[in-house]
């Protein structure tokens, strides 16, 4: 008998007005174009500038794209998870505040923290939801409001990360595709490179942690970025190896889009050439949870049914890991 599997059957996604380029920070640090372009491949990030808005607000019209793309209700939802690193408030979860939001009555929600590879573990969380037979409509948001953590006037951060939020929904099918195999890794001991010092239970906020610039995030950049080339790369080829997958039956790398160079180093240990990789770190720079599912939104007319998708994640905690999707729809 088949087994049920769980298909990504809609794509949403949102990304703020306001364009920060590479010429504004130039302004605001001592930067400059040619340094972020080639040592990141940045050259604009998405920022969220309304008063008063936060991660809800980028993630509420893409839950809503993606109902009307499937035709379906809000209230049809059974679950939502939302993986972020800026959720609107400590508690309650971001996912709880998108439920209200946009009338999804009858979902239970709940936030995944895994920094840059929250989306994956999110969808792999989902995916077994789905697969179990419980439930049949399960949403997975990636969302970062960046902006309001970064502190700019750290020409080693500012210039790397931007807002945006992506969605998707899993449903069952009973056919050979969707998610089919998922590779999750974490390694707590990576924490003191990438992270935020204040603002939790060890360093709860006071005048002083603020003063002190605490609730930034805090990056050892060099040290991230040894660590992400060979965990991302390495997470990849595993996943391909285990599924006796080739380069040649690969469509597309779908790459967190944290630096260029990292997104370059995993598409050649995959064997795989330029054209088959999704990028849009020029002008969205790294959004976090918010990068895969930005990418698949904006490649979804490009993607055929049957292709073959590797996602592929690595960040703070550190977390990374890899999702072999078989997509499951024609635009
Ligand atoms: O998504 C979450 C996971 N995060 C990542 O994957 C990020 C991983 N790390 C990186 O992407 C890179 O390490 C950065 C983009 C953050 C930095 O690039 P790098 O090539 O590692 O630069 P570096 O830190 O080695 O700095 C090289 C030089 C230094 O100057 P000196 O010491 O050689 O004189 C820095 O002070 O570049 C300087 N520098 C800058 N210069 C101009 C650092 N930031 C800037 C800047 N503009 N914005």
């Amino acid at each position: 008998m088949q087994k049920t599997n769980a298909a990504i059957t809609a794509v949403g996604g949102y990304v703020p007005e306001y364009r920060l380029t590479n010429a504004e920070l130039e302004t605001m640090v001592d930067t400059n174009d040619e340094w972020i372009r080639t040592r990141t491949g940045i050259s604009e990030r998405r920022i969220l500038k309304e008063e008063g808005k936060g991660s809800s607000d980028m993630a509420v019209p893409a839950v809503l794209e993606l109902c009307r793309k499937r035709g379906i209700s809000p209230e049809e939802i059974d679950c939502l998870i939302c993986a972020t690193v800026t959720p609107d408030m400590v508690f309650p979860a971001t996912a709880n505040i998108i439920c209200n939001k946009i009338g999804a009555t009858n979902s239970f929600s709940f936030d995944i923290m895994a920094a840059c590879s929250g989306f994956l573990y999110a969808l792999t969380t989902a995916t077994a939801f789905i697969e179990s037979g419980r439930y049949k409509k399960v949403v997975v948001v990636g969302v970062d409001k960046m902006s309001s953590i970064i502190d700019y006037s750290d020409r080693t951060t500012c210039i790397i990360f931007g807002d945006g939020a992506g969605a998707v929904l899993l449903e069952p099918v009973e056919e050979n595709i969707g998610i089919l195999d998922s590779l999750l890794k974490s390694d707590g001991s990576g924490s003191q490179f990438l992270h935020m010092k204040a603002g939790g239970s060890v360093k709860p906020s006071t005048v002083e942690t603020v003063l002190a610039k605490e609730h930034y995030v805090y990056q050892e950049g060099q040290a991230v970025f040894k660590f992400a080339v060979k965990g991302m790369a390495d997470v990849s080829y595993e996943l391909m190896e285990r599924n006796n997958l080739t380069a040649d039956d690969i469509a597309w790398l779908v790459p967190h889009q944290a630096n260029l160079r990292i997104i370059d180093a995993t598409a050649n240990r995959m064997g795989l050439p330029r054209e088959k990789i999704m990028i849009n770190i020029q002008k969205y720079g790294n959004t976090t949870a918010g990068t895969l599912p930005l990418c698949l939104w904006e490649w979804e007319k490009k993607l055929k049914k049957g292709d073959n998708l590797i996602l592929s994640a690595f960040g703070g905690g550190f977390t990374w890991g890899a999702t072999w999707v078989k997509w499951a729809y024609n635009s």
